[in-house]
This record gives C-alpha cells, structure tokens and sequence, in this order.
C-alpha cells in the first residue's frame, strides 16, 4: 500500500455524513425514546430529566449532550422535543457566526420550543456570550445601529429548552458548560447493542439480514450506530450484486474486506494513525498536531473521530507526554513492539 493510499482518510466509514446517506439516515433515526437502543445510563437519565419536566407542566433544563460522532447525539436531541411534544428548531455552531443570526432564532422561539445547536463548541464568541443571556434569564440584548451610537435594547424572549451536542465537551468554555443543567456523557455501543441496530434497520431497509452476518457487523462497527447502518447498506450492495442478497457471515466478510474495514473495524484513517505512530513515532510519545500532519489530517478529527475509539478500543493511550501505541496497536500492524512496550498492560476491548 502506498504512503497516499494508506493515509486517505475514508470518509465514509469515519462517521461524516455523505449528502446521498442523509436520506436514509432520517428514515433509521429512533423517533421515541423506548425505540433508542443502548445508552442506558443516558437514557435513565433524560428519562428523569423529562419526567420531571412534564409533572411541573415547565420546559426542562438545558441539555448537553457530548460524545464521538454516530452515537446518536443528533437522534436523542430530536427524541427530547417529540416527548416533550415540542417542536425543535435547529441549527449548529459554525453556522452561528454573527450574533445577529442567534438573535433572530432566539426571538422567534415559541413557548417551551427545543433549540438544537449541533457542534456547540464551534460557536463563535459573540453569539456564545448572547447565549448566556438566553439560557439563564429568556432575554436576548438586541444591538442597534453601529458604533459609538449603537444601543442594546433588551428583549424577551420564550422560555425554551436548549439542547447542544458537541463531540469535544472539554472545548466548551466554563460559562457556557455550567449553564446546562443536565450533560449527558454517550459511550461507545457494544456489540449486542450494534445487533439490535442492525437488526432494527435492516427491517425498516428490506435488508435479508443473517444471525451471524449480524454479529459479524456488529463487531466490526467501531462500537457505532451511524458505522453499523452503512457498512449494513454496504454490504447488502455486496450480498446484491455478488450473491443472493442474504447478509451472511461469508458476504459480510467478504464485502467488509472489499470496502477496506479490518478484523476490528478500523478504517483506513484509524489504521494510518495506528501507522505514523508505530513506523514514524516508534510508538511515541508524539503531540496529536503532529500526528495529525502525518496522517495529512486537521487534529481535531484524528482526536475527534479516530482517537475516541482507538482508545475504547486498547490501542492508543493519551499520555501526558503524548500520545502512545499499545502493546495492541502493535500487535494489530503486525510488528513486535519494543520492549518497554510489550511490559505495559493493555488489552483490546472488543
Ligand atoms: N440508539 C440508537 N438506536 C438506533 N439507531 C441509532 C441509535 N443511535 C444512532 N442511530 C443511528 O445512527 C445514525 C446517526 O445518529 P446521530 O443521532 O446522527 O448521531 P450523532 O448526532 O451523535 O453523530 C442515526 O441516523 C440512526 O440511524
Ligand atoms: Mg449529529
């Protein structure tokens, strides 16, 4: 493999959305809380969270939730407004660069509305700061006119719930984080879960789904619903054309090579960070920016899409020198570690 081609991230497999994906996205979203697969925890909580909300007839707290991307963060934000039977509204950080753009949602919100602000840790500073406003006391301070003259006239606005996702809660500014009053921390999927997403999807997509092809792509899905569903409508592609359109363990398996998914589920990306690392760095310790160039990629997605699941996963270790490879990642390439590696405990998850 080349150096170009070991290091090209896929995309498709990372967890961004492709345009053509979005349709079917919407069509495997859980729309009601019992329908949400995995999250336990999360889901006790929000269930409390929104119970309690209901009993005193007000919109509940504001609410973050944080994770790597595919876990459903998007999912559950639309799950808050349908049990609470209020319309949600959205919009993401990045798209939130003037101030006067929040002010405009925010003024027209209807009483106890959702506003679902995607990637919140990505807004700019102005709209965050008229955020504050917002959340704690339902005002927004409008601007008028520009310099010296300028006034700020305050404006009330509807009590509503806000609910942020952010795949990197730790960027979130200290004032912003604490006027959310409930963060719900996602994990990883195990592999049961993974079935029972897949088994969920492949009814809704007419897929002929096998037993073992299931457990077959529920282990090699990155602990990911968003992984799971694709790599399911990939290798149904496969089982179409290549076979007789049942997902069997053999089509999996086969189809999951074709598309470049390895034995644990790591994409071409993961592998190429598992790759500088051990063959650049000798196994580290290296900084994420570094690393980050190696692999031709901005360090926000090796440490935003990739390293969240190499670490779940027992083959990186964040260090306080840098990042590190395991006895695993090692392992994983094919290589013997140096000595001072193999002494170290670590173990695959999955
Ligand atoms: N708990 C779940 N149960 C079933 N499907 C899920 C679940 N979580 C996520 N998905 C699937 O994964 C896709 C991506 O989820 P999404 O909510 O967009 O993740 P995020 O916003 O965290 O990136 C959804 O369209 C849905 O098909
Ligand atoms: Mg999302």
């Amino acid at each position: 493999m080349s150096a170009a081609e070991d290091h090209e991230p896929d995309r498709d497999v990372t967890g961004e959305v492709l345009e053509e994906d979005l349709d079917v996205e919407g069509s495997l979203r859980p729309r009601r809380l019992d329908e949400f697969i995995g999250q336990p925890r999360v889901r006790e909580q929000l269930e409390l969270v929104l119970e309690g909300a209901r009993r005193r007839g007000a919109p509940p707290d504001h609410i973050l939730l944080s994770g790597p991307p595919g876990l459903g963060k998007t999912s559950l934000s639309m799950i808050v407004a349908a049990e609470l039977g209020a319309a949600i509204r959205l919009t993401s950080g990045p798209a939130l660069e003037r101030a006067g753009d929040l002010a405009a949602m925010l003024s027209n919100l209807m009483p106890g509305d959702v506003l679902f602000i995607d990637e919140i840790h990505r807004i700019a500073r102005p709209a965050e700061e008229m955020l504050y406003l917002a959340m704690e006391d339902f005002r927004v301070d409008v601007v008028v006119g520009k310099g010296p003259g300028a006034t700020s006239i305050p404006l009330d606005i509807a009590p509503f719930t806000l609910v942020g996702a952010t795949t990197r809660s730790g960027a979130l500014t200290g004032p912003l984080r604490d006027r959310f009053g409930f963060t719900g921390h996602m994990e990883f999927y195990d592999a049961g879960e993974l079935e029972l997403v897949l088994r969920r999807a492949a009814v809704i997509l007419g897929v002929d789904l096998r037993p073992d092809g299931a457990v077959e792509i529920a282990r090699r899905s990155r602990g990911t619903p968003r992984i799971a569903n694709r790599l399911l409508r990939r290798v149904r592609d496969f089982a179409e054309v290549r076979a007789d359109g049942a997902v069997t363990l053999d089509v999996a398996r086969e189809a999951l090579a074709v598309y470049d998914v390895d034995e644990l589920g790591l994409d071409r990306l993961d592998r190429a960070v598992l790759s500088a690392l051990v063959r650049s760095f000798g196994g580290g310790p290296v900084g994420i920016s570094t690393l980050a160039v190696a692999v031709g990629e901005e360090p926000g997605t090796v440490e935003e899409v990739c390293e969240p699941y190499l670490v779940r996963a027992g083959m990186l270790a964040r260090t306080p020198r840098g990042r590190v490879a395991t006895a695993a990642a090692w392992a994983h390439l094919g290589m013997v570690p140096p000595p001072d590696v193999t002494g170290q405990a670590s173990q695959a998850l999955f």
